[in-house]
């Protein structure tokens, strides 16, 4: 799994525009109460956003103690639309970040379901872990009904998929936990500059604060590391990309058929991680490029200079980088080495320095963990 190294993770910049009265998408528009005969009808409860118990208001979205999915990850069937339209300016926005959601959502639900409190304690974890575990599941269904009820009532609410994801035991569960939640925090720096209604900004700075808490007690409780992760937490402008390569997580053609296209528009980018020769991935580290989708792999143009662009803060550093005897000879970077060893680095390969555009990113993004930096080694050597 490519993130074991980089997450190829997680865990899009220019906003296609809606032109009012417009059909844009065939998903976008079908006609009210329009329910596929495949599906009960159940989940069009769910188009009422005040149906249920509501984020902010109900504590089943934090202190529910159960096994079974709480409300809405138990209602499984897309969202269909009552009324017909154009959809409203910032639906795909929010139809990417619902699929994502039920990604994060259903990675919960599978370890409250996958292990107990014991497990982690055995694994020399606090005896509050799974319960802090089933409070994250529960903020996380929080998401999933805030997101549905942020699209309109002319779009589809994309239902889950069915996902794997690389876990075995506690310890990687963690791991992989760690990374989700801080690839998480980069993803929305990039998303937050696509809505066009300020209200929607606002909401998602704060989902990003609580992916945040969520990671700062990782961070102390799990590892017992430092917390901080610098001034600025790592921005990637692009996160339909970065939503592009969770597509790793879901098992192909299991996805609702009604669901949008995710993430909408979807550049498929070639995945991009550190290969297996890399020895560290800490500042100043020289290391191998390694396009782990053997179906999906770079092209690169003779006469052009490709760059690894390496994003820290709100910085970014481009590093050219030699292609023309790849794929017979490995492509190496160094991690810029004034980078400070805190929170993530988002690498990807570039035509352009700086990656100016969506569209210079020719691989990638992979998202180098940091922090903490023994974790990140211990993932590189695949422990
Ligand atoms: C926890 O799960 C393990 C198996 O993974 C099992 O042996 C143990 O009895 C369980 N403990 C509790 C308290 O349910
Ligand atoms: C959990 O651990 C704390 C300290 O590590 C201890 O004081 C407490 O009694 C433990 N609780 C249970 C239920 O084992
Ligand atoms: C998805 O998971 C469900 C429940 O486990 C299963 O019945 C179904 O066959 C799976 N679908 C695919 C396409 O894997
Ligand atoms: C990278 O940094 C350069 C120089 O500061 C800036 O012009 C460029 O917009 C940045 N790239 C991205 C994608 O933010």
């Amino acid at each position: 799994m490519p993130f074991i190294t980089m997450v190829s993770g997680l865990c899009c910049a220019l906003w296609l525009l809606t032109i009012p009265g417009a059909r844009s998408a065939p998903w976008s528009t079908p006609a009210p109460s329009e329910v596929p005969k495949h599906y009960s009808g159940a989940a069009q409860k769910l188009a009422d956003p005040n149906y249920g118990p509501i984020p902010g208001e109900s504590d089943i979205y934090n202190s529910y103690w159960g096994l079974d999915r709480p409300f809405p990850g138990n209602i499984r069937d897309p969202i269909f639309p009552t009324k017909v339209g154009p959809p409203a300016d910032d639906d795909f926005t929010w139809q990417n970040l619902l699929s994502a959601e039920w990604l994060i959502f259903e990675f919960y639900q599978q370890g409250i379901e996958s292990f107990n409190e014991s497990d982690f304690v055995k694994a020399g974890m606090p005896n509050t872990t799974y319960r802090r575990l089933q409070e994250i599941r529960n903020n996380e269904a929080g998401h999933l009904r805030i997101f549905q009820n942020q699209i309109s009532s002319t779009s589809v609410k994309p239902g889950p998929c069915n996902y794997t994801f690389p876990f075995k035991e506690p310890i990687s569960y963690m791991a992989l936990m760690t990374v989700l939640e801080i690839s998480s925090m980069a993803f929305l720096t990039g998303l937050v500059q696509q809505p066009k209604v300020d209200f929607e900004k606002g909401a998602m700075l704060a989902i990003a604060a609580v992916e945040t808490r969520h990671e700062v007690w990782a961070l102390m409780d799990i590892w017992k590391s430092n917390p901080f992760g610098g001034p600025s937490d790592t921005i990637f402008p692009y996160a339909n990309e970065v939503l592009d390569t969770t597509n790793a997580f879901i098992v192909p053609g299991s996805c609702p058929k009604e669901n949008p296209e995710f993430p909408h528009p979807r550049q498929k980018l070639p995945a991009l991680s550190a290969g297996k020769d890399t020895l560290s991935l800490t500042p100043g580290s020289l290391i191998s490029l390694d396009f782990t989708d053997k179906k999906n792999q770079p092209k690169f143009d003779h006469d052009k200079v490709y760059y690894a662009v390496f994003f820290h803060g709100v910085l970014n550093v481009s590093v050219p980088i030699d292609t023309k005897d790849w794929p017979q000879k490995e492509i190496w970077a160094t991690i810029p080495s004034s980078f400070e060893t805190k929170g993530i680095i988002v690498a990807a390969v570039a035509d352009k320095p700086g990656a100016p555009t969506k569209e210079s990113i020719v691989a990638g993004p992979g998202v180098i963990l940091e922090q903490p930096a023994k974790l990140a080694t211990a993932l590189l050597r695949g422990g």
